[in-house]
């Protein structure tokens, strides 16, 4: 983020402490509750986020070297990505072209080929055909053609971006509409995971998101963990086409005011949320991102699964610095995964019941109104 902006940024942030105010929405919303409970609604979902949307498949540091790879399979679709000898990362259906075979599991290294573990079939790291066993016994056959399946991806700025359907290439930053240069600022190409974890929950996969998406709940909910760190009901709210930043001002902004503005480092007194639509919720903390990847689960409007990605600027150097980034994700999964996300389960098995016929946004929750209307729209709801 660009010293300009923090500045702005800080600014509309005092202002607002001055008036006991923060950014608002136009006006109310009222979602149906049939947006989190219906299977149809579920399905326009999966078929048209889940399948025809740039997806955020995982960070460049996850897979630096030719030959490493990923799979992901939470959109139902099998992919495959991995990184060819000439540095292009390209992803793949993780389909044989013999007998659909899966051709690798998890993330890992190939030293060479992909080699089919059925029959050892070996496509290359670009997913070009390359061998098979009694390949003469296939007269007829189409040798010439039958590369991997190949999916549209990207790499922009540390972040690997895939779309389940379609051909073709992907244009992040029409995606990312005005957003792409603030992620680059962050260099998160030079950033190393620290941990990953997958939880499976009782709620349906926006719900995991709106848990982001307003500090209205910080002074009842986390009154012992994050609520004594961060302003509660206050917020900044600036959209990037179907995407937002969310800014949170922690309590430690107010020392910026006995600063020289050309040094006022916002991102150190904030938590900067960022909704890369539709379904990654970013979140820099000072000095380490969060990333939640959201999906549905099967065809149950109340099941999800977040992966939860932790990644830091350098590698651990010492237990001192272990000791530090732990502390830092136990405040986290006491956070939201202790605190949030069991009022989350709870308001999903309420709103199955029928009790609600909607939820209410209030003006005071901006970010939320903002991307539960782009998920609308998109769906044609
Ligand atoms: S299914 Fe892959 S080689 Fe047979
Ligand atoms: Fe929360």
């Amino acid at each position: 983020m660009d010293q300009e902006t923090r500045i702005a940024l800080t600014k509309r942030v005092f202002e607002h402490l001055e008036n006991k105010s923060t950014d608002k929405a136009d006006a109310i919303m009222r979602n149906p509750a049939s947006a989190y409970t219906s299977p149809d609604r579920l399905a326009r979902e999966q078929e048209i986020l889940f399948r025809r949307e740039p997806l955020l498949i995982t960070l460049s540091c996850q897979m630096p070297t030719p030959g490493d790879y990923v799979t992901d399979d939470n959109t139902g679709v099998p992919i495959l990505v991995v990184r060819g000898d000439d540095g292009a990362v390209r992803a793949f259906l993780n389909v044989c072209q013999h007998r659909a075979s899966r051709l690798v599991e998890g993330s890992g290294h190939l030293r060479k080929n992909l080699i089919c573990p059925y029959h050892a079939w070996s496509f290359d790291r670009s997913g070009k055909f390359a061998h098979a066993p009694a390949k003469e016994d296939f007269s007829g056959f189409d040798f010439d053609n039958c590369a991997l399946t190949e999916l549209p991806s990207a790499e922009c700025d540390g972040l690997i971006w895939v779309q389940p359907e379609g051909t073709g290439s992907l244009d992040i930053d029409h995606h990312l509409a005005g957003l792409a240069p603030e992620i680059a600022s962050y260099g998160f190409a030079d950033y190393h995971h620290y941990e990953t974890r997958e939880i499976n929950c009782a709620m349906n996969w926006k719900t995991i998101i709106d848990t982001f998406l307003e500090p209205y709940h910080f002074a009842t909910l986390h009154k012992t963990t994050v609520g004594p760190l961060l302003f509660g009901n206050l917020c900044l709210m600036d959209a990037f086409g179907r995407n937002l930043r969310e800014t949170l001002p922690r309590r430690t902004i107010v020392e910026l005011k006995d600063q020289p503005e050309q040094d006022w480092d916002l991102i150190w007194h904030t938590a900067m949320v960022y909704v890369l639509f539709p379904n990654t919720v970013f979140v820099m903390q000072r000095d380490h991102a969060e990333v939640w990847r959201c999906f549905p689960v099967d065809d149950d409007p109340a099941k999800s699964r977040v992966l939860m990605e932790f990644y830091i600027p350098e590698a651990i150097p010492n237990k001192k610095a272990l000791l530090h980034w732990q502390k830092n994700m136990d405040m986290t999964v006491r956070t939201v995964l202790d605190e949030d996300f069991p009022v989350g389960e709870g308001a999903q098995i309420n709103l199955a019941t029928g009790a609600l016929e909607s939820v209410v946004y209030g003006r005071n929750e901006p970010a939320l109104v903002h991307f539960q209307r782009m998920v609308n729209e998109a769906v044609g709801s």
